[in-house]
């Protein structure tokens, strides 16, 4: 099993990826980087403490999208910890020192949030699927679909009162970011059903795999107004992994951002373009771009980062090593994770010398960089680590 993980792995850093093409339908809203830019920051606002985004006045609210935000109602389920807002956007306020780039717009939306805890969150990112009841042969994650369901009918009952009480409101808009972004996508496939006459369009920053390419598919078929964003390296759009027990295929349309914040490339509308975020070198999957969409530095918002990201976000070269724990750690027999903490930190260590003669290589040529400093504690971390487990295997 463990050696089978790893192989699908090195597949995808061979890039040795299937690609299904399907929908020729791309999004019927131009892309648009300064609405997105709102509504990023909408994503990143639903991180903050529920009673602040209530109030609106969480720093995230105060300095940038408000006042254009009213009729705000904050959802949250405990079963799930999945917490999201509906509110109206409203920019059709003069002279806002940001939204004045926007076009003018009024409408409904619905922003989910992600885990608070980010690095635990992809390290303990387990693959599993449940049948996805809409479409036949369907499968989504079952942990984004139990998310969803959670807050499925507060967030329709948000949506209704919040079309009702503004009746100029032109259309719905679903966000979210990361783990947020994933239960965008589900709440999306519903609201398309839920409210046929609204036009509807779903920006999401981040998002990881939902469901196989019969979910991809169908979701494509029903709602190809979709702007899937991802930023440069980002690791979370590359889990769960494409070629794995279980097929992954992300929806279109992903809108990448290859070389910054600013150069953008429309990607061709089949799930998984080889030539956008999938041509990514695994080696250099990166948690920093997943915190940094548009420039916005998101480690501002209260989450938690962790030993895994902080690691990520001190180097840019860790990504493969995560990606791999993260495989080892969440095989479905929960009764070997000590055996396979052990072989993620081996991995590590074996990978350790690579990223030293990348970071040698990067300082020699491209000067000192703080970044490259912290990697020689990438080989310290885990001979650490394997001497943490080897002692606690000692005790049992
Ligand atoms: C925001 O408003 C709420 C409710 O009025 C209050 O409890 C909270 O302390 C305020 N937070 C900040 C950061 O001002
Ligand atoms: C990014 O790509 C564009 C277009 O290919 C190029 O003009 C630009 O110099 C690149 N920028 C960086 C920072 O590499």
């Amino acid at each position: 099993m463990k050696l089978s993980i790893i192989f699908i792995l090195l597949l995808q850093l061979l890039s040795v990826t299937i690609n299904v093409a399907h929908s020729d339908t791309p999004p019927s809203d131009i892309y648009s980087a300064s609405k997105s830019f709102d509504f990023l920051l909408l994503s990143y606002a639903s991180y903050c403490p529920a009673n602040e985004i209530a109030a609106w006045n969480c720093s995230r609210c105060i300095s940038q999208v408000y006042p254009a935000i009213t009729d705000i109602q904050v959802i949250y389920a405990v079963t799930t910890d999945t917490q999201a807002f509906v509110g109206v956007y409203n920019n059709q306020v003069d002279n806002h020192p940001i939204l004045i780039l926007s076009e003018k717009n009024k409408l409904v939306f619905v922003a989910f949030r992600g885990s608070m805890d980010i690095a635990s969150w992809i390290t303990n990112l387990k693959f599993l699927q449940t049948p996805y009841p809409k479409a036949k042969g369907a499968m989504v994650h079952i942990g984004f679909y139990q998310a969803w369901l959670s807050v499925q009918p507060q967030v329709e009952a948000a949506l209704t009162s919040a079309l009702k009480s503004c009746p100029t409101c032109t259309s719905i808009v679903v966000t979210g970011h990361s783990l947020g972004a994933a239960i965008s996508t589900l709440c999306m496939a519903d609201v398309i059903e839920l409210f046929p006459n609204v036009p509807t369009e779903l920006i999401n920053f981040g998002s990881p795999r939902v469901g196989n390419s019969a979910f991809s598919n169908y979701f494509n078929s029903i709602q190809p107004n979709t702007w899937r964003v991802t930023n440069q390296k980002d690791l979370v759009p590359h889990v769960p992994p494409q070629v794995g027990i279980e097929f992954y295929e992300h929806v279109t349309n992903e809108l990448w951002y290859f070389n910054s914040t600013i150069n953008y490339e429309v990607c061709q509308s089949i799930g998984e373009d080889p030539y956008c975020s999938d041509s990514v070198n695994p080696l250099e999957y990166s948690i920093y771009d997943h915190l940094h969409y548009y420039g916005e530095d998101m480690t501002a918002e209260k989450i938690v980062i962790g030993i895994w990201g902080t690691a990520l976000l001190t180097s840019p070269f860790w990504g493969m090593p995560v990606l791999l724990a993260t495989c080892m750690m969440n095989d479905a027999n929960q009764g070997k994770r000590m055996e396979r903490a052990q072989l993620g930190c081996l991995v590590s260590l074996f990978s350790a010398p690579i990223v030293l003669s990348i970071s040698l290589y990067k300082t020699y040529y491209n000067g000192y960089s703080h970044t490259f400093a912290f990697l020689p504690l990438l080989p310290l971390a885990s001979y650490i680590s394997l001497l943490f487990i080897g002692f606690s295997k000692k005790k049992q």
